[in-house]
């Protein structure tokens, strides 16, 4: 018999208007996220059961829909109500929410079919906190040339792209594959990427070339906090290069430093003063921005 990664799985999950066990559900193989990767996504954070920027998720997953020309089968309020009980259901205090709609369950056209609902699966799974000696030290990543398709700012499920520039870094031991497109950093393959140099954070130019993270609204209000100048501008490979800081953004890598970058240290090696500022910045966020 195969190997079946949720035959032990305990969590509760919902699919089409239905919670259920996760190990008991089941999707049609006609679905046009299997056939096509035909669909978009969010993660949600939640830390001690409470929802983290739950409205700025809930917005990009409607700018994704809308992106694609699925009807967004939900409003925000009744999206939320869903996220709500689907954390009430499963254990862990700290989770992440995963939202997956896809086109729906069609013949095989590539063409969008008509009449037909969206596919809404929703699950829960143990916040993946980053282990603190990593946090200490920063960890190690790599960099690839970008050869995703133009349109990342969606937050597709087609994620082949993706899906293979994080396995360069797997097989190299590193954390995360920094992506470079015509000299430009864009992003790596989960997370969007900063750097500093003489004291000031710099992000590149938010467009189609990369998802517009929910970090990077927070981290802008971070800054203005904290007091870090930042500025969006196109940041050129040997800018990376030879940038004093690196930092790493996503929904469960929160604030991360980057200690090496294709195995050269990245300023002292270690993280620097603007990430742990932001770092700190942002449990603070944790604690007042959770509902
Ligand atoms: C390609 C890519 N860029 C950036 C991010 C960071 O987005 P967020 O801060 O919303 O988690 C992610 C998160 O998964 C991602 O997959």
């Amino acid at each position: 018999m195969s190997f079946n990664p949720m035959s032990t799985d305990q969590s509760e999950c919902y699919l089409n208007g239905v919670f259920q066990p996760l190990a008991q559900c089941q999707v049609s193989v006609l679905d046009r996220g299997f056939i096509f990767g035909d669909g978009v996504y969010e993660v949600i954070p939640v830390y001690g059961r409470r929802v983290f920027r739950a409205d700025d998720h809930l917005a990009r997953l409607s700018r994704s829909l809308d992106a694609v020309g699925i009807k967004n089968p939900s409003q925000a309020n009744d999206w939320l109500a869903l996220v709500r009980e689907l954390i009430a259901r499963n254990a862990p205090d700290d989770q992440c929410i995963y939202i997956q709609v896809t086109r729906g369950v069609a013949k095989r056209d590539h063409a969008f079919p008509q009449g037909v609902e969206p596919t809404v699966f929703m699950m829960s799974f143990p916040f993946p906190h980053v282990p603190e000696q990593k946090r200490a030290q920063g960890v190690a990543c790599i960099t690839a040339p970008d050869l995703r398709w133009r349109n990342a700012h969606i937050k597709s499920i087609s994620l082949l792209g993706n899906v293979l520039a994080r396995q360069l870094s797997v097989e190299s031991d590193a954390t995360e594959t920094v992506l470079i497109r015509d000299g430009l950093l864009t992003e790596a393959s989960a997370s969007n990427v900063w750097l500093v140099r003489n004291g000031r954070l710099a992000a590149p130019l938010r467009d189609h070339d990369k998802l517009e993270g929910i970090r990077v609204g927070l981290l802008q209000e971070l800054c203005g906090e904290i007091g870090v100048k930042l500025e969006f501008r196109p940041i050129s490979e040997w800018e990376l290069r030879c940038a004093d800081e690196i930092l790493l953004t996503s929904a469960t890598k929160e604030v991360l430093s980057v200690a090496t970058l294709d195995g050269k240290a990245v300023g002292q090696g270690k993280p620097g003063p603007v990430a742990t500022a932001l770092y700190s910045a942002y449990q603070e966020a944790k604690k007042s921005q959770s509902h």
